[in-house]
């Protein structure tokens, strides 16, 4: 990414990152087999869990660790600690069991979400995009 692409993904962001609890709800609901993957919400109401401090803990820490990774995007130098990161959270995840297909759809819940409540066209769409698919890159060669 360029640097005014890092910085029109970090604007997006800015948008909505303080939406943690409503950005794991969406995810959630659109796919019941992410909610089942987490031991402590598999097979619950999503609608009772959404206002427990479990659920917002975590939507905290996702959200932050996506805040993390935007705010090095966009200095070179800061890269190889974002593939750090980056590999230790697809290995985490692989250990899990979560699979491409997961990340693939907790991609499109997030990235419409942030179409209806940042705004998401034209290049900064495109960068974000971009951003996805090189964090992705890393992830998914550690699935
Ligand atoms: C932790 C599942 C995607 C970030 C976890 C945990 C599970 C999980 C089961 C452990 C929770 C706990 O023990 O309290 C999944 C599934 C995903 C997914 C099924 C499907 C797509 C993501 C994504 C991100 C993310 C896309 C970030 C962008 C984290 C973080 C933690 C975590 C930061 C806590 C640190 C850790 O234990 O690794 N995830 N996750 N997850 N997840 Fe995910």
């Amino acid at each position: 990414l360029s640097k005014e692409q890092a910085d029109e993904v970090r604007h997006v962001w800015d948008k909505v990152k303080h939406n943690e609890v409503e950005i794991l709800y969406e995810i959630f609901k659109a796919h019941p087999d992410i909610q089942n993957k987490f031991p402590q919400f598999a097979g619950k109401d999503l609608e009772q869990i959404k206002s427990n401090s479990d659920f917002s803990t975590h939507a905290t820490r996702i959200v932050s660790f996506i805040t993390e990774i935007v705010s090095l995007g966009g200095n070179p130098d800061l890269l190889p600690a974002i593939k750090t990161r980056v590999n230790e959270m697809g290995q985490n995840h692989r250990n899990r069991g979560v699979t491409k297909e997961q990340f693939n759809e907790f991609r499109s819940t997030l990235t419409d979400y942030v179409k209806h409540h940042g705004s998401l066209d034209g290049d900064a769409e495109h960068a974000w995009n971009q951003a996805i698919d090189n964090i992705f890159f890393i992830i998914f060669s550690n699935l």
